[in-house]
């Protein structure tokens, strides 16, 4: 039953829907949160059956690949029940997850059972002081122990995620993509965005992605990969090794925005439609829900949200204003 598609003023059409599933999260990464987050009301966040429901209004639209996120998805009960009927909803192509890692050791294995493939891992650093430096916790041999139970349970793709932070990510670049190689994960490294509780963002603040390629092209010879139609909508530029061992891929929002072929949108933990991660307003569909709307006015809603999206984002002009929430409030 297709009523219409998400298109934009633009003739972009939102096929990408990331669903962050709570707000909480069990470290305090400085480019995401602040130590003394005030998370969500429990009874203001999405049950799986209105997180199904809403899932599924949205691929009558079109959409047809999700990605779960949070905060940390993994601290959620039982979130392989709720990828597990993700996965079956007819017209979904492509389901993945976003996780810092630390519950993988206990549930990696469910996850894959239900079906699941494609896991990204937020990690910044091999070395224990720094991890704690930038998460403000001690987990790095957890979420270490939780990537090898990913590759032992066969997650394919395994991809790394770093923040490329200035002061901190130069001396972690190398030691992470070799990392990576032995271990065939992909590395991916995301450059610092506006988006952190804390207000440390500020321009100087990312290692942009030319400086990334120097560094490890300097020990790994990169080169860029062709880009595909496949390609198009990937916010990753994918760089591969010419020796063949493996890729890189270099999110390079605020150096090389990519807004042009956005195709995604979000939904937050308390039910808000979002159509863009920088966009200053939500569309509010769990309260909508909870009055008892049909699934066609959601769809309405959803099809507005998208109507009124952006050309892109801000950060490179003076103009720009920082969304109210957080990314761990917005979901990454
Ligand atoms: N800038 C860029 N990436 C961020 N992430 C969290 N906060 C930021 C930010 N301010 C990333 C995390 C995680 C993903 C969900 O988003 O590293 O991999
Ligand atoms: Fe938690 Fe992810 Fe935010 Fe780090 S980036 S504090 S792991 S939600």
């Amino acid at each position: 039953m297709r009523q219409g598609h998400l298109v934009d003023r633009f003739n972009r059409i939102a096929t990408n829907l990331r669903v962050s599933v709570t707000d909480i999260c069990n470290l305090r990464c400085t480019y995401c949160m602040s130590e003394d987050m005030q998370f969500i009301d429990e009874s203001k966040i999405m049950t799986f059956d209105e997180i199904e429901q809403l899932i599924r209004v949205a691929v009558s639209l079109g959409v047809d690949k999700v990605r779960i996120t949070g905060g940390e998805p993994l601290v959620r009960r039982g979130l392989s029940d709720l990828i597990s009927k993700v996965i079956k909803i007819d017209g979904i192509k492509d389901v993945s997850l976003t996780t810092n890692g630390i519950g993988l050791a206990k549930q990696a294995q469910a996850l894959y059972d239900v079906g699941l493939r494609r896991i990204n891992v937020s990690l910044d650093t091999l070395s224990k002081a720094k991890f704690q430096q930038i998460t403000r916790r001690e987990a790095l041999a957890k979420v270490l122990e939780g990537l090898e139970e990913a590759k032992r349970c066969g997650f394919d793709p395994i991809k790394i995620n770093a923040v490329a932070m200035r002061g901190f990510t130069e001396e972690e670049v190398v030691n992470l993509v070799s990392f990576a190689r032995e271990n065939s994960y992909e590395m991916r490294f995301i450059e610092f965005m506006p988006l952190d509780a804390d207000d440390i963002w500020g321009r100087n603040m990312f290692v942009p992605k030319k400086e990334l390629v120097d560094k490890i092209t300097k020990l790994y010879p990169l080169e860029p990969v062709k880009s595909s139609s496949k390609l198009k909508h990937e916010t990753a530029k994918h760089y591969q090794f010419k020796d063949g061992l493996g890729k890189v891929g270099f999110i390079s929002s605020v150096s090389e925005p990519f807004c042009d072929d956005c195709n995604r949108v979000r939904l937050t933990a308390d039910g808000k439609f979002r159509n863009c991660l920088f966009a200053t307003d939500e569309t509010d569909l769990l309260t909508e829900l909870r009055k008892g709307a049909s699934n066609e006015v959601i769809a309405k809603m959803m099809i507005e949200s998208v109507a009124n999206k952006e050309a892109g984002h801000l950060i490179n002009s003076v103009d720009f204003v920082k969304p109210e929430r957080n990314m761990s409030m917005i979901g990454g």
